[in-house]
């Protein structure tokens, strides 16, 4: 496995984060395609013996048994201070006044549960899932701000927005001195690059790690397009994010894969390994994350970089 820093943190993250949507009770939350715990676990004792330490995980995933899975699992595989252990906050977690957002509220009673549901005192990134535009950014920060100096977080992170979201929070904080985000988990992966206009330009600038998730569009870059499968037929928020014409940039991975007698999913993958700190990827089976290692090793052409990236077309920003 191979380490990198967490942006400009001091911090050592594997170049592969597990993405921890695909474990969880699939009765429970909008996932049907989930694996179950007993499936879960030997994928993340896999990842462990690969040398991963990077695990991502939301307090939304699955109803919150997705936390329940990754903690214990976590607590019988690993050592808790090698492990960067990610989770998220703002999705809703019941029903009524209260249940989502990034109010101090909000954030104070979900850290609680997280870490309840984790069994650990402390997350070592703790993300906003989105931004809240109905919360004063101030209140947002302040109290994040709060969670690391109880301890509760080592650092702080942030998911999808508008670099101009992202920026105000950053800048909130520098003013207040209160602690910034590490690290931009953002959408993007060869079927959509928008963020290359605003928002990686300014995490370079800044120092920011770049943690994309869906990295082979859940699913879509690592198999032929006309081709289904069980997540594929139920994952509903996929279905809103890709679009026919994506087809081209997938054939392209696929002619290089087939010229180089690899799987799609390493080409998919070593692309975006040269563009972030860290893809996080969905795993439902053993060779998904074999995959993931091997795609480490492979140095695409500039030619080959080419085909990939010329069908790409500008599209409407999608999974904010
Ligand atoms: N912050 C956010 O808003 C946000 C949003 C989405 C996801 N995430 C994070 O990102 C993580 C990854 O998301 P994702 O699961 O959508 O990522 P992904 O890596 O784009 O998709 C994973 C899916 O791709 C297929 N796959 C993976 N490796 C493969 C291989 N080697 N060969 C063939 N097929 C392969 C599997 O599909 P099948 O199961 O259909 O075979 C798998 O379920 C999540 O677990 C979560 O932690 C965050």
């Amino acid at each position: 496995m191979r380490y990198v820093k967490l942006g400009s943190t001091g911090l050592d993250v594997s170049r592969i984060c597990v993405g921890c949507m695909s474990f969880g009770r699939s009765d429970r939350g909008s996932h049907e395609w989930t694996l179950d715990e007993e499936a879960s676990r030997p994928l993340i004792r896999q990842a462990l013996e690969a040398g991963i330490n990077f695990f991502d995980t939301a307090n939304v995933y699955s109803d919150g048994t997705s936390e329940e899975i990754v903690g214990r699992a976590l607590a019988e595989y690993a050592r808790r201070e090698e492990i960067v252990l990610a989770t998220k906050v703002y999705g809703a977690m019941h029903e009524g006044p209260n249940a989502h957002g990034l109010s101090r509220k909000a954030i104070m009673t979900e850290i609680d549960s997280s870490l309840r549901r984790l069994g650990t005192d402390y997350v070592d990134l703790y993300q906003i899932h989105r931004f809240d535009p109905d919360t004063p950014v101030e209140e947002t920060m302040e109290a994040l701000h709060d969670v690391v100096r109880a301890g509760k977080a080592r650092y702080i992170g942030a998911s999808s927005m508008y670099a101009w979201q992202f920026s105000k929070a950053q800048y909130t904080a520098r003013l207040n001195g209160w602690t910034r985000f590490v690290s931009m988990q953002n959408h993007y992966n060869l079927l959509y690059r928008e963020e290359e206009r605003e928002m990686l330009p300014l995490c370079e600038d800044q120092g920011v790690a770049v943690l994309p998730w869906s990295p082979l569009a859940r699913g879509r870059l690592a198999r032929e397009w006309d081709t289904t499968t069980e997540r594929s037929r139920t994952d509903q928020f996929g279905s809103t994010l890709y679009q026919e014409g994506d087809r081209d940039i997938v054939e392209a991975v696929g002619r290089i894969a087939t010229e180089r007698g690899v799987p799609r999913a390493q080409i998919a993958l070593a692309w975006l390994l040269r563009r972030s700190t860290a893809p996080i990827v969905g795993a439902t089976g053993p060779r998904h994350l074999e995959d993931a290692v091997a795609a480490l090793d492979i140095d695409l052409t500039d030619e080959e970089t080419e085909n990939l990236e010329r069908p790409y077309t500008p599209r409407a920003i999608s999974g904010h």
